[in-house]
């Protein structure tokens, strides 16, 4: 029995002889977004020499690897690398390990610890904007980073750590966080070089883990709950062993969460507050919104769905600005996906950046329009946006994440004001995750006028 033909399927333009895609590589988003523009609902780029990578393009065969298809894809080529670097966990783990990493830490993102880290949230903002000078430049996603790791960390991790010790982990994580975003662009060699970079990043590898395992055996040695996620992860038992997970294992899960969760947030509340310095009328529509529904009291869990407006702004940013330049996935075994049929061991690849960006999904894309998300009997078909993913490895923070920007938003532009410089324009660049190049902001107390021109 003879069986029709696969389709071909195409291979972008550029590639050369054994560096395959590299010198597209060298501009990133350019050639992702490139590859839109084909409109092949499959293409292939080769990123190390000897392998292919199939972007999928098309939202419905996005939808079919992400739900269908996810019980036999491994996570591809980026999380190799992360679990190289940081070791096993929630996010590189596929099949029952993840399942079982999964129920471990979901408890951390209920919602009833949610209305809990609140409070903790925009105690932290709160501290941030007040240790800024104003009239100062500011560089914006560095604050944001700080910020975001200072959230995550005392909400999820900081029960069991004092404050000395939590000062040292949260500057071993951030060098560890830049590490990780240069080093998934490098070839593996050049993390065994001796160089100060790769030296810093070792260290404070080594620190993390060095302080995770301290506070593990402090924590065992106490017999305390502290109910942070340290607590909650010494109280799991690895179902493969029967016996408690190792200090090397918590660490790991930490270290991950650290990146997955920091790093994204940062770049979309820089953007977030990029756009709104850019388009003062949408920023006063938001103020009005939170002295409307908050007048003049702290935000609270209950208020999150009462700012739509606010929310429809963060939606915005994470369609033209989402973080996420290249997600991965990998066959295991021969996969239909659409009409073809893939060999196991295939790199499949999806792009958020370029998805959200399709001018035939989104009307004039480049524009920065949150009341696109006004009428919700339009929302785009499944598969064509995707700001945490879908699927068995749908965003697990998608909630805390949220209630985060809407949470640190609220408190800085009731607090002061942003401003870019005179003909300010912005470069992107995708490391870990797509953020604004070298953007910086004068700080102004909220009541100083604005001097820019509405867009
Ligand atoms: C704006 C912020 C964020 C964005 C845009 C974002 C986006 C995403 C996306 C797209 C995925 C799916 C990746 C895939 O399909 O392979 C993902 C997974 C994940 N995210 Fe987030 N994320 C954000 C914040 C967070 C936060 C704050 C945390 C934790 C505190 C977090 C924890 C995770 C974890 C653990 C996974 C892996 C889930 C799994 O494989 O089961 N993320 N995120």
């Amino acid at each position: 029995m003879t069986s029709a033909a696969p389709l071909p399927i195409p291979r972008a333009a550029g590639s050369l002889p054994f560096i395959g895609h590299a010198l597209k590589m060298r501009d990133n988003l350019a050639f992702i977004d490139s590859l839109r523009d084909t409109r092949q609902p499959l293409i292939e780029i080769v990123l190390q020499p000897g392998t292919r990578t199939i972007v999928v393009q098309d939202p419905a065969l996005i939808h079919q690897m992400l739900k269908t298809l996810a019980p036999t894809l491994d996570k591809g080529r980026l999380y190799d690398k992360l679990g190289q670097l940081l070791g096993d966990s929630v996010v590189t783990a596929t099949g029952r390990p993840h399942v079982r990493k999964r129920r471990q830490l979901q408890p951390a993102f209920a919602h009833t610890e949610i209305s809990r880290y609140v409070d903790i949230m925009r105690t932290e903002v709160t501290a941030t904007i007040t240790r800024w000078q104003p009239g100062q430049p500011l560089d914006v996603r560095e604050a944001m980073v700080a910020l975001s790791l200072d959230m995550l960390a005392k909400t999820v991790f900081a029960g069991s750590l004092d404050d000395a010790v939590f000062r040292r982990l949260r500057s071993d994580l951030s060098v560890v966080m830049n590490g990780v975003g240069v080093r998934l662009m490098l070839p593996d060699w050049a993390e065994r070089l001796p160089l100060p970079f790769n030296r810093r990043f070792d260290r404070a590898r080594a620190g993390v883990r060095a302080t995770v395992n301290t506070a593990v055996q402090e924590l065992q040695a106490s017999g305390h709950d502290t109910a942070d996620m340290l607590s909650m992860l010494l109280r799991a038992i690895d179902e493969e062993t029967g016996k408690p997970l190792t200090g090397h294992q918590i660490a790991s899960e930490i270290l991950t969460l650290a990146v997955a969760g920091t790093e994204t947030t940062a770049s979309v509340l820089s953007w977030a507050l990029y756009e709104l310095a850019r388009h003062p009328r949408i920023e006063a529509r938001v103020l009005a919104e939170l002295d409307h529904v908050l007048g003049e009291r702290d935000i609270t869990l209950d208020d999150m769905p009462r700012l739509p407006y606010l929310n429809h702004v963060i939606t915005e940013t994470l369609r033209l600005h989402h973080p996420g330049w290249i997600v991965t996935r990998r066959t295991t075994e021969e996969t239909p996906l659409g009409p073809w049929t893939l060999p196991a061991g295939t790199e499949l690849a999806y792009c958020q950046h370029a998805l959200h960006r399709d001018p035939e999904r989104f009307p004039d894309p480049l524009t920065f329009h949150p009341d696109r998300w006004n009428d919700t009997t339009q929302e785009p078909p499944p598969g064509a946006f995707l700001p945490f993913g879908d699927g068995k490895h749908k965003c697990m923070g998608d909630r805390f994440a949220r209630t985060e920007m809407v949470t640190a938003l609220a408190t800085m532009l009731r607090t002061i004001r942003l401003q870019l410089p005179h003909n300010h324009t912005i470069r992107q660049t995708a490391r870990l995750t797509v953020r604004p190049h070298a953007l910086k902001m004068t700080i102004h107390p909220r009541n100083h006028p604005p001097t820019q021109t509405p867009h």
